[in-house]
C-alpha cells in the first residue's frame, strides 16, 4: 500500500526507521540473474536509504539483513550473504567514520564464523563513539530470540539478587531487549509487497506505523523513501489516547 502523497507542510521526521528489505530475489529473477545478483542491488540501496535518512536528520535505522529463520535457505545463498556482509562491513568502515555514523549488529552472532564476528566486534567498536545517525543491522535476528534472550538476563539478575519478581515491569523488561538504549521505532517499512512483521522487533513495534510497498528493495530509492515519510507524516499518533489528549499535550 502506497499511501504517502506530495505535501507541502513540513514532514514530520521519525526519529528510528526500522525496514525489513524484501525483494531481491524476485528483482533478479525479473532480471534472468541469480538471488546473488538481487542481493548485491540490495547492498546499493542501503546505502541510498542511509544517505537518505542522514539527510532528513533520522537518527536510528535498523535494517533486518538475516533472520534467524534465514538459515533454512540453500546453503550457497547464506554463504553469500554472509560474504556480502563481511564485504560491505570491511569496505564502509572508513565511510562510517568519515560521516560519523555509528554501526551496531543486534541478533545472535555465536552462529557466524569467527572472522565475520571480529569483523563486527571492530566496527562496533570503532564507531562507538560517533553522534551521527546510528546504523543498526539485524543478523541472525528474531523477535521472539529477543525476548527469550531478555527473560533469560532476567532470570539470570533475579536468581542472583540483583531484582526481585515484583520489580519486573514493562519497563524493567524492555531494558534487557536489544535496542533497549534507543528510540523504539517510529516508523516500520516493509518492502516487496508482503504485509507481515516476520518475527522482527515484535516487542519494539508495538506502537509503531507501518508503511508497506510493492516496491522491490533494489528499486527502493530515495524518492520512494520520502513516500514513506510522506505517509508517517500525514499519521496522527495517539499511544492509547484521545485525539483531543494528543492536541493539549502538544500544546502544553
Ligand atoms: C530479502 O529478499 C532480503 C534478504 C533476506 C537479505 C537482505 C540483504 C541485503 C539487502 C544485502 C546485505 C545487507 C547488508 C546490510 C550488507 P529475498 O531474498 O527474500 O527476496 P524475495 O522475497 O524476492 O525472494
Amino acid at each position: 500500500m502506497n499511501s504517502g502523497q506530495a505535501s507541502s507542510l513540513p514532514l514530520k521526521i521519525p526519529r528510528h526507521v526500522a525496514i525489513i528489505m524484501d525483494g531481491n530475489g524476485r528483482w533478479a529473477k525479473q532480471r534472468k540473474k541469480p538471488r546473488f545478483y538481487g542481493h548485491r542491488a540490495g547492498v546499493e540501496s542501503v546505502e541510498v536509504v542511509l544517505k537518505a535518512c542522514a539527510k532528513v536528520g533520522i537518527e536510528v535505522l535498523t535494517l533486518f539483513a538475516f533472520s534467524s529463520e534465514n538459515w533454512h535457505r540453500p546453503a550457497q545463498e547464506v554463504q553469500i550473504l554472509m560474504n556480502l556482509f563481511k564485504a560491505a562491513l570491511s569496505s564502509r568502515l572508513n565511510q562510517f567514520q568519515s560521516q560519523n555514523i555509528r554501526f551496531r549488529v543486534i541478533g545472535d552472532r555465536s552462529g557466524f564464523s569467527k572472522s565475520l564476528q571480529i569483523e563486527i566486534a571492530k566496527a562496533e567498536v570503532l564507531t562507538a563513539k560517533n553522534e551521527g545517525i546510528t546504523l543498526i543491522i539485524a543478523a541472525n535476528y528474531g523477535g521472539r530470540w529477543d525476548i527469550a534472550q531478555a527473560a533469560r538476563k532476567i532470570a539470570v539478575e533475579a536468581k542472583n539478587g540483583q531484582l526481585t519478581v515484583d520489580s519486573i515491569t514493562t519497563e524493567v523488561f524492555a531494558d534487557h531487549l536489544s535496542l533497549a538504549d534507543l528510540p523504539e521505532p517510529d516508523l516500520f517499512i516493509r518492502t516487496g509487497g508482503e504485509q507481515r512483521i516476520s518475527n522482527f522487533l515484535l516487542w519494539q513495534l508495538a506502537y509503531t506505523e507501518f508503511y508497506f510497498t510493492d516496491t522491490l528493495w533494489p528499486d527502493f530509492d530515495e524518492a520512494a523513501f520520502i513516500l514513506a515519510i510522506n505517509s508517517f507524516s500525514q499519521r496522527e499518533r495517539r499511544f492509547g489516547r484521545t485525539s483531543e489528549q494528543m492536541k493539549s499535550l502538544y500544546r502544553a
